[in-house]
């Protein structure tokens, strides 16, 4: 039972059993491929063998080995291994001419064939750049050209900018008819960017037969272009005395030194406060004359840029509010009632608060208490002045218009000065009554 299953399994594995009886003997053989080169072997494989001969032929039926017999004149070719089994020849140095149907024969009768495919791969010759011009001016078109022959089959060309795949090119391939190899060829069309400047592009060709080492070429590319002109103050606020730095940062290709500087378009007004060195111009203890519109200009054989700070310096005195503390208030209440009595106080309340720091040193409570008591003095004395004033007008008005009162009704200088006679006695009776 158990020899009837094996015979049922046996005839399962080879369901083309030859017809000679000679079971299981036919060749095995499989296809190859080899990079150009290299070396290909050639393996035939029986497994019952009665002692039957192998032989290999090459794509023109020339015999390369029979048995362990060679037979072709080739120092290429060799045996390397030739048993009843096996049939085993290696092909050295493989060209691609030895691509082609290689067969493995059993001479059994009839003799049975198995054909193996030697594949030859054509290693894709190192790529090289064309149509690099260095430098270029920002917004010319480079037409970068990458090239590769002896590929085949035809190799595959990718190119990166900076690493990153640049996908719009446009990809040409030759077969050059005699080898059966491949010139293959990318071109990569852009517009110069300044962006691109100091990029580094690269070709690279993948194939098959480079093992996944991609052939890569690269170029750096060195485009010129314009200044880019900016500048930096070190002072968003300027006031009256402070100083201001302004650095003019320019960028360009190649790079613009040195930078300068002006004003209102002239020269620099005061080189002992406004000093320029390299790219930076300081300007100390600002003074509102420098307000104005400053200019850096950045030059290179490109072209020129230039770009302009407006310069406000500002008064001190806007930034007390914000930077006052309560005693300081309390000063300004103080003065505010002197401003109230006395007209000429007020450009003193003025001056004091040009100063803050002053009144800032000095302690408020105490700053106050004198300032009131100075307040009550002025106020009191003024008014004692008014009083007293008021009182000399008034018997000043009244003698006056006695003595008027006479004249006025008399019709004649001479009974005017008598009734001023008479007046002047009415007068007396009246300073007697006032007094
Ligand atoms: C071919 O056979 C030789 C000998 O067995 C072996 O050294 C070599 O590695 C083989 N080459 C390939 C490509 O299989
Ligand atoms: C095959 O050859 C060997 C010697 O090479 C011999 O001993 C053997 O008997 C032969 N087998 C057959 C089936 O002819
Ligand atoms: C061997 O190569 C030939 C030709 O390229 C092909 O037709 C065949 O199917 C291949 N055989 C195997 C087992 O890969
Ligand atoms: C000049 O500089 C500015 C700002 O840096 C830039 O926007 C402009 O494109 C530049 N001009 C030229 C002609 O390069
Ligand atoms: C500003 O300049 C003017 C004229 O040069 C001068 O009179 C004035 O004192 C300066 N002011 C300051 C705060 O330096
Ligand atoms: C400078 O600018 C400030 C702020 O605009 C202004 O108050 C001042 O009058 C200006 N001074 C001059 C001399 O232009």
């Amino acid at each position: 039972i158990f020899s009837f299953f094996f015979l049922l399994f046996s005839s399962f594995l080879h369901p083309f059993p030859p017809s000679s009886g000679s079971q299981g003997q036919f060749p095995l053989t499989q296809n190859v491929t080899v990079v150009e080169g290299g070396t290909a072997n050639l393996t035939c494989r029986v497994d019952q063998n009665d002692n039957t001969s192998l032989q290999w032929s090459n794509p023109a039926q020339q015999t390369l080995y029979f048995d362990d017999k060679k037979a072709l004149r080739d120092n290429r070719i060799e045996l390397v291994r030739a048993s009843w089994h096996e049939l085993s020849i290696s092909v050295s140095d493989v060209s691609l001419s030895d691509e082609g149907q290689y067969t493995c024969s059993l001479f059994t009768m009839p003799v049975k064939t198995s054909k193996a495919f030697l594949t030859v791969l054509g290693v894709p010759e190192k790529p090289q750049i064309t149509g690099f011009t260095s430098p270029v001016m920002e917004g010319e078109r480079m037409q970068l050209t990458c090239k590769t022959s002896g590929s085949k089959p035809a190799a595959d060309i990718r190119w990166f900018k900076n690493d990153k795949e640049v996908k719009d090119v446009k990809y040409v391939k030759e077969e050059d008819s005699a080898r059966k190899t491949f010139t293959v060829s990318s071109t990569l069309d852009f517009l110069a960017d300044r962006s691109d400047d100091g990029a580094v592009v690269s070709c690279r060709v993948d194939h098959e037969s480079l093992n996944s080492t991609p052939q890569i070429a690269m170029q750096v590319l060195e485009i010129h272009y314009t200044p880019l002109v900016k500048i930096i103050s070190s002072n968003s606020w300027p006031e009256e005395g402070q100083s201001i730095i302004l650095t003019c940062e320019s960028k360009g290709k190649p790079v613009p030194e040195p930078v300068l500087w002006t004003k209102d378009g002239g020269e620099l007004p005061d080189p002992e406060r406004m000093v320029v060195n390299g790219r930076v111009l300081s300007i100390s203890f600002l003074n509102k004359t420098d307000n104005g519109t400053y200019r850096c200009e950045a030059k290179n054989p490109i072209g020129r840029n230039s770009t302009e700070y407006v310069l406000i310096v500002h008064d001190v005195f806007n930034t007390l509010l914000p930077t006052t503390v309560i005693p300081s208030l309390t000063t300004a209440t103080v003065t505010t009632n002197v401003a109230l009595t006395a007209s000429t106080t007020t450009s003193a309340t003025a001056t004091s608060i040009r100063d803050p720091n002053a009144l800032a040193g000095q302690t408020g409570p105490d700053h106050a208490l004198i300032g009131g008591i100075v307040a009550v003095v002025v106020f009191v004395t003024l008014c004692s002045i008014i009083l007293l004033g008021r009182y000399l007008a008034r018997h000043k008005g009244t003698y006056l218009t006695n003595e008027a009162k006479g004249a006025e009704d008399a019709p004649d200088a001479d009974t005017a000065i008598i009734n001023a006679e008479g007046s002047q006695v009415n007068a007396e009776e009246k300073k007697e009554y006032f007094i």
